[in-house]
């Protein structure tokens, strides 16, 4: 396998493949261009031949070939693998996919086959003619039905199931697992789980179908308005993007994207032709579905429905953004109950809507003083209490004080009052300091996830905490207080061992470590998880914490090199160094798993 890889990187070149997806151009020894990671206005990307790497020296990103496509793309190792393999002639002999991968290559096939089935009878078939007319009443033309490849579920128990089993040669388990199917349990009878509804199917990052979501026609019925594809192995609902994989490109181009609530939101204002958009379905944005959008564009205007619901969900959304660093604006729909009827009535006005929204903070500032009213003494005790913790969340203090300033004067107090109320919750110098390690090359970045990962830590209970903590082994914590909370929980947990308990730990912290366990103890109640989410969460960010710190040291080793290699001439000493570094260079990245 290891020489195969090898086999493969040898006869790819990496400017070839990076150069068909990001415009490069030569510099010297290098090549470079926009990063496509993170967005900027001058490239400070780079792509090395000769070492056949690519590296930005923006936002840090770095790997090989298959780490770009991987990151890119969205493809596994082995998925970059067979790519390239395929492109370099090689054939990858000793392949064979273990079962589960077999197991989920076939679950992808299905959802496939079904897709065309719903579609074909959507457009072609006498049973589709229901579906025809809901969607022409609904103003989706010909056009967006097959670019949405949207579908029609006929109104039988089966037929998915007679498709798919009697036909394709799946059998009623696979069709369950794919979520499609429903019942079999106790030798009982399966039968399908969409009967009779529009199909959109839904598709991740690179364009594979892995669920859908299929609407009602009939209104003031007691069913669910839609159905959706459970959990399953490759349906993950807070990573779902709807039209992600058709907006995506557009998206990368406008650098932004705006981010709507359901499926025919994001239908109609492609139609009228803003096209940069995505849906969440209706649910909370997450923070996978950032991370998703991060790939594109660090840009993002939530545009979600204009009720009590929607401004929610629009707040939860600013405190995910704002701990990924992503800009976020809002959009308030106006003219139309939500983004589909705008732009489907006025696509002129929904045009100009979405052209510039509100800074996350002015919208927040908006709502609070729309909510409370400013003209009563309650009213305006509300909104301070709502508006301090977030005017205290704001990392930048140049930010900080133009909106501090902005509420004071819309309170009608001066500035001392508001900036007096964030001392006393004792928020604001702490969330400075981060700011200042941010400047010292994406740092930040860590620092935050340190912090998140205490957050996460200090959540669970019992046992769970203290296998979690030992899976964390001795990483070294940047930050010296989490150092110190580092030694006295290794302390407490060789005292009571499996018995972790948040509440006696607190009471034997030296005092001096309390503000920093309230910061990253309080922070976490910002923001809402199951426990399950909680355990998932933790998980992917110690990776990334890993990561993180084989990136920041592959920087140095980099630059490293670069000193060297710009030498005129090297002494054997030289030498020996750069065999060196660059055998640290390629262990490095075989630690970020991009070479096997
Ligand atoms: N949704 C869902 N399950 C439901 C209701 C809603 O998954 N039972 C998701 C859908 O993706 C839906 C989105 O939440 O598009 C927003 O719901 P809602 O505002 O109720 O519907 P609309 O998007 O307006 O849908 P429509 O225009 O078809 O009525
Ligand atoms: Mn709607």
């Amino acid at each position: 396998m290891a020489d195969q890889v090898a086999q493969v990187k040898q006869r790819t070149d990496i400017v070839a493949v990076v150069g068909s997806r990001v415009e490069l151009k030569k510099a010297g020894k290098y090549y470079k261009g926009l990063c496509p990671f993170h967005s900027e206005k001058t490239p400070s990307f780079f792509v090395s031949t000769e070492l056949q790497v690519y590296k930005c020296f923006g936002c840090g990103e770095s790997g090989d070939v298959f780490s770009f496509l991987q990151a890119y793309e969205g493809m596994t190792f082995r998925e970059s693998l067979e790519t390239l393999a395929e492109k370099a002639g090689v054939k990858l002999e000793q392949y064979r996919p273990t079962g589960r991968e077999a197991e989920v290559k076939r679950l992808y096939e299905l959802l496939n086959l079904v897709k065309e089935y719903y579609h074909y009878v959507l457009v072609s078939h006498v049973a589709g003619e229901e579906g025809r007319q809901y969607l022409s009443k609904r103003g989706i033309d010909k056009g967006m039905v097959e670019k949405f490849e949207l579908g029609w579920a006929p109104d039988s128990w089966d037929a998915a199931l007679r498709y798919l089993v009697g036909k394709k040669g799946f059998t009623q388990q696979e069709v369950e697992k794919a979520g499609m199917a429903i019942g079999g349990g106790r030798g009982g009878r399966y039968y399908d789980r969409f009967r009779k509804r529009v199909m959109f199917p839904l598709a991740d990052f690179r364009g594979r179908v892995v669920g859908f979501s299929g609407r009602l026609i009939e209104e003031g019925v007691k069913e669910a308005k839609y159905v959706n594809t459970p959990e399953t192995e490759i349906y993950h609902k807070r990573e779902l993007l709807y039209g992600i994989e058709k907006t995506r490109s557009v998206i990368r181009k406008k650098d932004r994207v705006l981010v709507v609530e359901g499926e025919l939101d994001v239908i109609s204002s492609y139609k009228a032709g803003v096209m940069n958009v995505v849906g969440i379905k209706g649910s909370a944005v997450t923070e996978d579905q950032l991370r998703l959008l991060l790939r594109l564009t660090r840009n993002v205007v939530l545009c979600l429905d204009a009720d009590v619901a929607g401004d929610e969900a629009t707040k939860r959304g600013i405190a995910v953004a704002e701990k990924l660093g992503v800009n976020v604006e809002v959009v308030t729909v106006e003219g139309g109950k939500d983004p589909d009827e705008v732009a489907r009535a006025k696509p002129e006005l929904w045009k100009k809507q979405t052209k510039k929204g509100l800074g996350a903070y002015e919208f927040l500032i908006e709502r609070a003083f729309l909510m409370h009213g400013v003209g009563t003494g309650l009213g305006k005790k509300r909104i301070t209490e709502e508006l301090v913790p977030v005017l205290a969340g704001i990392a930048n203090s140049v930010e900080r004080d133009h909106y501090v300033k902005m509420v004071a004067e819309k309170l009608g107090v001066r500035e001392e009052v508001v900036a007096g109320e964030m001392e006393r919750l004792g928020t604001v110098g702490r969330v400075g300091e981060d700011e200042k390690k941010e400047k010292g090359e994406g740092e930040g970045r860590g620092e935050l996830l340190e912090k998140h990962v205490w957050g996460l830590l200090l959540s669970m209970s019992g046992e769970r905490a203290v296998k979690r903590w030992k899976e964390l082994g001795d990483y070294r914590w940047r930050i010296p207080g989490l150092v110190k909370m580092a030694e006295a929980m290794d302390g407490w947990i060789e005292k009571h061992n499996k018995d972790f308990r948040v509440k006696e730990f607190v009471a034997i912290l030296p005092r001096e470590l309390l503000g920093l366990m309230n910061q990253v103890y309080l922070a976490q109640g910002l923001v809402e998880m199951d426990e399950e989410g909680v355990e998932r969460e933790f998980g992917e960010s110690v990776e990334e914490l890993v990561r993180l710190g084989v990136m920041q040291r592959m920087k140095g080793v980099s630059r490293e090199i670069g000193e060297l290699e710009r030498k005129k001439e090297l002494s054997d000493g030289d030498e020996e160094k750069l065999r060196k570094l660059q055998g640290e260079f390629s262990e490095l990245l075989r630690s970020l798993g991009v070479e096997k």
